[in-house]
């Protein structure tokens, strides 16, 4: 399928800056490295949340009020005003209202959050310059991706970047938008037998936004072989016009090791030659890739063009600047431990609810440490990681492994499946400033993640901003 409008043409960067959610790389980062001319990316993961906690903190600086009044419906847009900001923001103890949590059949509201959420990150990511912003989501988080891609598109993205699962249907999805139609993705029902498809549908004009054309944006699928990325190059629904390798040293999420998974003495999946991409049949396949792992410093960036990518896409050394949105205290108490010598990172097998691994950085006072997870009462009232499952009567539902063990459990899920797991909702929420106070008075804590190559913040002061990360990295165009 072809889209309407043609991608728009701008020269391809050389450094991608990653997209990091919760809100790590926020619209201020992404404008950031946007009005520098190399890629910046906001995270539309979790957007709808995002949008509605900013609101009731006060909107510091008025931005999102700002965003939602460029929304192209303004009831809806004045509705979410009045119904989540507190001018004051909220008082010492008070829960964030939530958005309510979406099922299969009744998502409206969440849905009308989640594009009025992925507009206002573009929106706002694009103010000041007039370079192309990119937008990431990860595939696996199916009932918020395309309500999130549509209101990114509405706002212009020119570039979607999508992994953490098949992003297979994406580039149809991209078209359809784009010539102002619906759009489905096919759901992943967890151990499904029956075959039965079921679809997940956006269709714009539901929303208020039928017969409008849109920009069709670039898509780079993340992926971490050159098998993957050949079979989605020929089998994808829609054109691709790039793609992100990624390595296993990256932080957030990464692919499991192939073949069968061994672990090393701490319990980490071991990875070898055969998880690397083969960077000569990246070629072969005749489309741009950027490396991504470890290749936050200007040498990887010269190899990589060496190699014949187009270069590299950078998260960790940009998690860490000024414009990033990690909680300052927790950005430098990570950052003082990196000097110290006193910083780890560990891949986790179990952590994530997605059953991918999941890098964890080793900080006293958030869920990495044994005991305070231990004590955190499980809940799920975000519900952004829960899957697909089919019950014996057929009827299709949804849970999370780091959900309450006996919902789990009454919902045909195994025990063995929630040891470990990790509410990566509320701690990612926490990671950027807005924890969660549950009903019960607890405080929901954070869960940092980072790529392998963090130590090698200790090169640099507290307070370094997005342009001296572009600046330093760009050595190796030299
Ligand atoms: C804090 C953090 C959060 C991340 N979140 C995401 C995410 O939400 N989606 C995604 O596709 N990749 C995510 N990543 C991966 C980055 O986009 C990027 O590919 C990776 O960080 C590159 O490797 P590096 O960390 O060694 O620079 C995250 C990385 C970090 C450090």
């Amino acid at each position: 399928m072809t889209a309407l409008t043609d991608p728009p043409h701008a020269p391809l960067p050389r450094i991608i800056q990653g997209g990091m959610g919760v809100a790590i790389s926020g619209w201020e980062l992404a404008r950031a490295v946007s009005s520098m001319g190399e890629l910046g990316v906001i995270s539309a993961t979790g957007i709808d949340n995002l949008l509605v906690r900013r609101l009731q903190d006060g909107d510091p600086g008025g931005h999102v009020r700002q965003a939602l009044a460029a929304y192209p419906d303004q009831d809806r847009a004045q509705k979410a005003v009045a119904d989540y900001y507190l001018e004051s923001g909220r008082e010492s103890g008070q829960s964030y209202k939530r958005v309510p949590l979406p099922s299969l059949r009744n998502h409206r509201v969440a849905w009308e959050l989640a594009v009025m959420g992925g507009f206002v990150e573009v929106w706002l990511a694009k103010q000041g310059h007039a370079n192309p912003v990119g937008a990431n989501l990860l595939t696996k988080l199916q009932m918020h991706t395309l309500p999130a891609l549509y209101g990114c598109l509405l706002a212009g993205v020119d570039t979607v970047i999508m992994g953490a699962g098949i992003p297979r249907d994406i580039p149809g999805v991209l078209d359809a938008f784009a010539q102002g139609k619906a759009a489905s993705i096919r759901l992943d029902i967890k151990g499904d037998s029956t075959g039965e498809p079921v679809l997940l549908t956006f269709d714009p004009a539901e929303y208020g936004f039928g017969g409008r054309t849109l920009t069709r944006p670039r898509f780079y699928p993340i992926v971490t072989s050159h098998v993957l990325a050949s079979v989605l190059a020929k089998k994808a629904t829609g054109s691709i016009e790039g793609f992100i390798i990624e390595a296993p040293t990256a932080g957030g999420h990464n692919a499991p090791p192939r073949g069968t998974v061994t672990y090393d003495e701490t319990g980490q999946p071991i990875y070898g030659e055969r998880d690397l991409a083969d960077l000569n049949e990246m070629r072969k396949i005749g489309l741009p890739f950027w490396l991504a792992g470890g290749s936050g410093s200007p040498e990887a960036l010269r190899a990589a063009l060496e190699q014949g990518a187009a270069g590299i896409q950078v998260g960790t050394l940009f998690a860490y600047c000024r414009e990033s949105g990690f909680d300052a205290d927790l950005r430098t108490q990570v950052q003082e431990r990196a000097q110290s010598q006193r910083l780890q990172v560990y891949t986790d097998p179990l952590a994530s609810p997605t059953g991918f691994p999941f890098k964890v950085v080793t900080l006293p006072d958030t869920l990495s440490n044994e005991e305070l997870y231990r004590e955190r009462p499980r809940i799920c009232d975000i519900g952004y990681l829960r899957e697909a499952y089919r019950d014996e009567v057929g009827k299709v539902g949804l849970r999370c492994p780091a959900e309450p063990v006996d919902a789990f459990l009454s919902k045909d899920g195994k025990l063995e499946d929630t040891v470990g797991r990790k509410c990566l909702c509320n701690a990612l929420m926490a990671d950027a400033g807005h924890a969660q106070i549950q009903k019960s008075g607890y405080e929901e804590l954070p869960l940092l993640t980072s790529g392998d190559g963090v130590s090698a913040l200790t090169d640099w002061p507290v307070g370094y901003t997005a342009a001296d990360v572009v600046a330093y990295l760009r050595g190796g165009l030299a």
